[in-house]
């Protein structure tokens, strides 16, 4: 009987050696820019406590209610495999009592989330994120700060046509007021709403502001703007990040309706918009989050992030053929040839790789042509060929890829003369 073969799980991907490319250039061209800008990188656990979430994300959101990956190990803990990074990181800078640090702390995180999503494209159940977190620093500099790093970053990757969307939601001085006053308009207009709207009026009343259900989005048209309940510190914070992002020439739009999907956010929100034409979905977003490092147990301490999604930026990359980064570790291909040669070929490769030196060798008995086949499959710039006569005269034929001209190198003297000409490649 066949034996069953296994595929990877829904809304997963194998990133293949193909795509590695394009994956390192996203991740690494966010570490090199957050680098520059003074973050440090933080790793934290893929698996959380459960709680984590409920308390932060927040226990009537899209993400806790309906797409997190819970269950109970083996000693009955209830576990989550993190459906995004920001309660993590939180939690990290509590428990390592990051907060004597010199404000403010600026970190930055690359790695793998999980949610329970719908697979689509751009949508998946696991996918990566690049994000920086900064805490202790409560000024509108720093939200302006954060948002035009995202901006600087997908514009260093050659995206054009990048916008901002951006909103502010208050505090817990305004946010109730204004909640208050949306509430009573969606209830003179309940039953046009759609059954979670009708739900959620009582416990997240702003999500109905963003539902995508027509009806809700009608009567959302006519309801009261956030902007005009923003009490006086809110509304000059907003002002100020709109004036610095001004002096920056960002392209962004005031949406009043954005509110997020997580509950911690307060004051700035935005998200980041590609340019690519159907695209629903945002690449990024962040916010501030003023309240989370009190909410999780530590001192009251302003903060402001954002996140991206790694495989969206890659879709809007490779639909516009954005170059990537022509690297070509594998310098040169090995060629031996005849029993003779098999030794002495397998040396110099190994020779070659201590010297860093990139190669790869063919210590088969492949025919000349065979392997300089594949040198050139490999896109490796040289190759070397040893032959019985080579063996003899302790002498290699350096070859060429591009213009196929061949010279003759002392076998002792090769690693030397390839390290010179790639010094600094
Ligand atoms: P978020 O908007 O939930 O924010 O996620 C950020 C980005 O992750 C999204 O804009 C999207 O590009 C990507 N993303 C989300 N879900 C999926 C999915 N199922 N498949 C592919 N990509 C996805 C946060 O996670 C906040 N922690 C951001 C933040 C950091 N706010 C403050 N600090």
């Amino acid at each position: 009987m066949a034996k069953q073969q296994f595929q990877s799980v829904r809304g997963t991907h194998d990133i293949l050696p193909d795509e590695q490319p394009r994956f390192k250039q996203v991740t690494a061209t966010f570490a090199a820019l957050a680098e520059e800008a003074g973050y440090r990188k933080i790793d934290t656990p893929v698996l959380e406590d459960a709680g984590l979430f409920v308390r932060s994300v927040g226990g009537d959101t899209d993400i806790v209610e309906k797409e997190m990956y819970s269950f109970k190990d083996r000693s009955d803990n209830q576990l989550t495999l993190r459906p995004e990074p920001t309660a993590g990181v939180a939690r990290a800078y509590i428990e390592h009592g990051m907060s004597s640090l010199p404000k403010p702390v600026k970190l930055y995180i690359t790695g793998e989330m999980f949610r329970y999503d719908r697979p689509q494209a751009g949508r998946q159940r696991q996918f990566n994120q690049v994000g920086v977190e900064v805490f202790g620093e409560a000024a509108p500099s720093i939200d302006a700060q954060v948002i035009i790093l995202a901006y600087r970053y997908l514009r260093s990757l050659t995206m054009s046509g990048v916008t901002v969307q951006i909103n502010s939601i208050g505090d817990e001085v305004c946010r109730p007021k204004y909640k208050k006053a949306l509430v009573d308009y969606l209830k003179s207009r309940i039953d046009d709403l759609c059954p979670d709207c009708k739900r959620r009026l009582e416990s997240n009343p702003l999500r109905v502001l963003d539902c995508k259900e027509p009806g809700c989005a009608k009567v959302v048209e006519g309801a009261p703007q956030i902007v005009d309940f923003l009490c006086k510190p809110c509304h000059a914070h907003f002002t100020g990040v709109l004036e610095y992002l001004d002096e920056f020439d960002v392209p962004y739009e005031l949406n009043h309706l954005l509110v997020r999907g997580l509950d911690y956010y307060t004051r700035t929100v935005f998200e980041v918009y590609g340019a690519r034409e159907g695209a629903q979905s945002a690449l990024g977003g962040g916010g501030r989050y003023d309240g989370l490092i009190q909410e999780l147990g530590g001192q009251a301490t302003p903060a402001v992030g954002f996140g991206l999604g790694v495989e969206r930026i890659i879709i809007e990359l490779d639909f516009a053929k954005a170059p990537l980064p022509n690297k070509q570790p594998v310098k040169v291909f090995v060629a031996s040839l005849g029993e003779p040669a098999r030794l002495a070929g397998f040396k110099l490769l190994e020779q070659l790789l201590d010297g860093r030196v990139g190669a790869v060798g063919a210590i088969d008995k492949d025919g000349i042509a065979a392997q300089l086949g594949r040198a050139d499959k490999l896109g490796a710039p040289y190759a070397i060929i040893i032959g019985q006569k080579e063996v003899f005269d302790k002498t290699v034929i350096l070859r060429d890829m591009a213009s196929g001209a061949q010279e003759m190198i002392p076998l002792n003297k090769i690693v030397e003369e390839l390290q010179k000409r790639f010094a600094g490649a």
